[in-house]
């Protein structure tokens, strides 16, 4: 096992896979574990979901329109989940029905992040390989009946893991001092110019997603990248509002 520093410092997203499964007493260990994590308030409002169906990997692979998905030995959704908390209330015989609101929201999806999160930081450490997809998000509405969530909860990422069939380059990151600051926020006379390095940094790097081919600046990826907007995930609120989210 690496040590945390070692891990982070040496981490790629893995997307490609050997068929080597992952035996249950190690998955055991990894969830044993995450139930450690920090969580808003004490209330651990986060779930996750193994998918362990063929079909549904297949149908998550489909929402999140990325294939490797369903040939991922360990798949995990983890999704803000308020549900659990609102029938403990019910069933102690008491009123649920006014604080679902933005801040529980918010709680929960942090929660669930951080699980997500310590997860890939844990199978890293063990010398797997791991994924986020957040592109489950694509469709929302799909993954809650793929899921057959209940109302007061929402899928928030996905995680993937196994044993790496790939050796991506580790991808380039701005560095510290764009993005750490001290007491208060730093503002840069051109941010044109504080990006000329890492932009000719970024084109060095090769994505294994592309044909093998280099990337764009992140200069550019930055502009097409927010400019490109997906329908459905500008539908969160309402998805949320009708999963019973006061938001
Ligand atoms: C919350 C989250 C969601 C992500 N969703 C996706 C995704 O849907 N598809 C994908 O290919 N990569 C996804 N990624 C991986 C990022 O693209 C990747 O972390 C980033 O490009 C940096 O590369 P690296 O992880 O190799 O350092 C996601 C990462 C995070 C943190």
């Amino acid at each position: 096992m690496k040590d945390l520093l070692t891990t982070l410092e040496n981490r790629r997203t893995i997307r490609e896979f050997t068929e080597e499964k992952i035996d249950e007493e190690t998955i055991q260990k990894i969830l044993d574990a995450l139930m450690h994590s920090p969580t808003s308030m004490g209330l651990q409002q986060a779930s996750l979901i193994r998918i362990t169906d063929p079909m549904k990997k297949k149908e998550i692979a489909k929402v999140g329109n990325q294939e490797y998905i369903e040939r991922v030995p360990e798949l995990f959704i983890f999704i803000a989940d308020h549900y659990r908390n609102f029938r403990l209330i019910r069933d102690n015989g008491r009123n649920y029905d006014t604080n679902s609101n933005v801040d529980i929201f918010l709680q929960g999806f942090t929660d669930a992040v951080i699980l997500a999160s310590n997860m890939v930081s844990v199978v890293e450490s063990m010398d797997l390989g791991a994924f986020f997809i957040g592109s489950i998000l694509n469709d929302t509405e799909k993954m809650i009946e793929i899921l057959n969530l209940p109302k007061l909860t929402f899928p928030v990422v996905g995680v993937g893991f196994g044993h790496p069939n790939q050796n991506p380059q580790i991808k380039p990151k701005m560095p510290a001092n764009l993005r750490v600051f001290e007491n208060s926020y730093t503002y840069f006379e051109n941010y044109k110019d504080k990006f000329k390095d890492y932009d000719e940094e970024m084109t060095t790097y090769y994505d294994l997603r592309d044909a093998n081919r280099r990337v764009d600046s992140f200069s550019n990826q930055v502009y097409t990248k927010t400019m490109k907007s997906s329908p459905k995930r500008n539908e969160f609120l309402e998805i949320a509002r009708k999963n019973s989210y006061k938001l």
